[in-house]
């Protein structure tokens, strides 16, 4: 058991830590959500979200977790016995077929292994030889791997056979770029806890015109999550929402987008390939593999290959409750075989370098030889090459 005093760096991806300004405007008086107070926050932080998602659509808000979403999307997008596909190559990538089994879609299961990025050609081989999908799911960043999809060529193909494209960015909105309009993506959704620099709680769908459409074209089966109702009423001048909204989050949310905007959306992404970089420079320096290979698109969690002779599971509750660094390790099948350092949202420089500091003294303790100081000076050399990047907060 973890001292109470020892000083805490969350470095998990999601819930991530908040800026300051963030946390403190939640103990702010409550607001009535009808009254011209919150409405204002209410319609910057839609326009905010149209900025983050880089859609014209309206971003649909719902008081959920990512998983809400998630859910919203087979609720509207699924219907029963219609062919959908699942590609799947993770963890929360399998979580779509769970949810497209719930709504009874006849989903086929593709799976890429995990650690590997969907691969455009084969989901086009695998979409010719099952023909007629509606709608393809599949994950941007992948969280329990690391691996950062293309989803732009996914889309392409998804669109070459007809169907529509549904991307879970739970992890990835904020770190890496997720150009909606640009890329064709019929549906992106998100959630606040991770990049977005918020307290979970808040779940978003964007779907452009075909998959609202899509979704009009077979009611039923959905309630809080109708896309139709949330639309319609998020679109009212002023914006109204169908149910109260969880006003604390949406002001939360509201500070956050504000800061990402200071940093500037594209900064913001340059400060995460620098992050993502500094982390694998350090990991290679440790002479311990990456899960997936060097990826320089993989800037949103690090995933590490433990070494063979500790036991994995150790690694992250060490180096929480010894030293107070709180980690993630493997999920699923990938359980004490890896750990996962997220560098998504709220991140700096120290924050790897203390990191990596923690992590070799886990090794160490655990029995594996490292050189104390490698990784934190490998990742310390990036960050001198590069610049130490500033972020709002
Ligand atoms: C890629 C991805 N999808 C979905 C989720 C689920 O989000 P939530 O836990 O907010 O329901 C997560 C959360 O870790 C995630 O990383």
């Amino acid at each position: 058991m973890a001292s109470p005093y020892l000083k805490q760096y969350l470095m998990t991806a999601g819930p991530t830590p908040l800026p300051p300004a963030v946390s403190q405007v939640m103990a702010e008086p409550m607001l009535y959500h009808r009254a011209p107070a919150f409405i204002d926050v209410y319609a910057r932080v839609l326009g905010g979200l149209k900025n983050v998602f880089e859609t014209e659509n309206e971003v649909l808000v719902f008081a959920s977790s990512g998983s809400g979403a998630m859910e919203s999307a087979a609720a509207n997008l699924v219907r029963p016995g219609e062919p959908v596909l699942v590609a799947s190559c993770g963890k929360f990538g399998e979580r779509w077929a769970e949810l497209c089994e719930a709504y009874h879609g006849d989903t086929v299961h593709w799976k890429t292994e995990w650690g590997r990025r969907v691969d455009p050609a084969e989901l086009d081989r695998v979409l010719a030889d099952n023909g007629a999908v509606e709608t393809v799911f599949t994950t941007l960043s992948e969280t329990s791997t690391g691996v950062v999809n293309d989803v732009k060529e996914l889309a392409e193909v998804a669109h070459r056979h007809g169907a529509l494209l549904a991307i879970d960015a739970v992890s990835a909105l904020g770190a890496v770029p997720v150009r909606q309009d640009e890329w064709g993506i019929d549906v992106v959704v998100g959630g606040s806890q991770k990049a977005l620099m918020s307290p979970p709680g808040l779940g978003f769908a964007s779907a452009n015109r075909s998959a609202l459409e899509h979704a009009a074209a077979s009611s039923g089966r959905r309630y809080y999550f109708d896309w139709g109702r949330t639309v319609r009423r998020q679109l009212a001048d002023p914006p109204d929402t169908a149910f109260t909204p969880a006003v604390g989050l949406i002001r939360a949310l509201d500070v956050a987008l504000g800061l990402i905007a200071d940093e500037g959306l594209e900064q913001v992404f340059e400060r995460h390939r620098l992050l993502g970089r500094a982390t694998r420079e350090a990991v290679k320096a440790l002479e311990l593999d990456l899960l997936g290979g060097e990826d320089e698109k993989a800037n949103v969690v690090t995933a590490i290959r433990l070494p063979e002779s500790i036991d994995g599971a150790e690694v992250p509750k060490l180096m929480r409750d010894r030293f107070g660094v709180t980690i993630a390790g493997g999920q699923g099948k990938l359980a004490g075989k890896i750990a996962r350092i997220a560098h998504c949202g709220y991140f700096g420089a120290f924050d790897i370098v203390v990191t990596m500091s923690a992590f070799e003294m886990a090794l160490r303790e655990l029995g594996h030889e490292v050189e104390l100081g490698a990784g934190a000076g490998a990742a310390q050399r990036v960050f001198l090459e590069a610049g130490v990047p500033v972020l709002a907060g």
